[in-house]
């Protein structure tokens, strides 16, 4: 039976002048690969945000398990089960590859050692474990994106929010990360919600796609439907 894992109800977010969410509403199903797309600007960071908190929303709900988790510190969000890649790739560039997720493992681990240890299987996963001892500066793009997904699940999250992770990425290595983002989703359980404005890449892993336009939600539905939708294709495909 299909369950929601979170529940996004009528969330608002203004910015100023900006209505950057407009009441949107929709279920993760647990164990669900959910893509968002949208035209720059769309408001699909903004509702990562406001779903781990960074920038809460004016209104709504963001029901967690069952739990409202508007305007919780994105600490708690976090510790809930809840991690997100950003935009724009942040590792600490003047650490190790393994460092760089070593630290992020402190958060759940009782030791140095054992963060290390934990650090080392998770870059085996990413397929980073020959680049332990890389400074993350000296990584290419792929295997930046790579350590920060590494880094995110060190939180050992129910949900994995990843926000254009495959941005300026070939496509071998798009597939790579499919396959990885694949095998979190169908070997560690992890529910995910993918930004990307690769169309190709989300309909090949999503299950439904949810579709943003100036805020609002375009529509929801199966990856097959929702390319067919005449909005998105106006408004996202950029067909006249
Ligand atoms: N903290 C903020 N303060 C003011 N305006 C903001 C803030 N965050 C986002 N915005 C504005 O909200 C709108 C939606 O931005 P958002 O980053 O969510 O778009 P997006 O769909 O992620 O676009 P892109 O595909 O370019 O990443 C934009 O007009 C942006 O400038
Ligand atoms: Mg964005």
């Amino acid at each position: 039976m299909s369950r929601a894992i979170l529940k996004v109800e009528n969330v608002d977010q203004r910015f100023a002048g900006l209505h950057a969410l407009k009441s949107v509403s929709f279920e993760l199903v647990e164990g669900e690969i959910l893509g968002i797309i949208g035209p720059n600007g769309a408001g699909k960071s903004t509702l990562f945000n406001a779903i781990i908190g960074t920038v809460p929303p004016v209104s709504g709900a963001i029901h967690f398990e069952g739990k409202n988790v508007v305007g919780w510190p994105t600490h708690r969000i976090a510790a809930l089960g809840i991690a997100k890649t950003s935009q724009t790739v942040q590792v600490f560039d003047e650490m190790t590859a393994l460092d760089n997720v070593a630290v992020a493992a402190l958060l759940s681990t009782a030791s140095v050692a054992a963060a290390r240890a934990a650090a080392r299987e998770e870059l085996e996963f990413w397929g980073l474990q020959g680049h332990a001892g890389t400074l993350a500066q000296d990584l290419p793009l792929a295997q930046r994106s790579l350590l920060e997904l590494a880094r995110a699940m060190m939180l050992r999250p129910r949900i994995l929010m990843v926000d254009e992770v495959m941005a300026g990425l070939n496509e071998i290595e798009v597939d790579d990360i499919l396959d990885r983002l694949m095998r979190v989703n169908k070997e560690r359980g992890v529910s995910l919600m993918v930004i990307e404005h690769n169309m190709r890449a989300l309909m090949k892993i999503s299950s439904q796609i949810l579709a943003l336009d100036y805020g609002a939600v375009l529509t929801l539905g199966k990856p097959e439907e929702v390319s067919r939708h005449k909005r998105v294709i106006e408004a996202y495909l950029g067909v006249e």
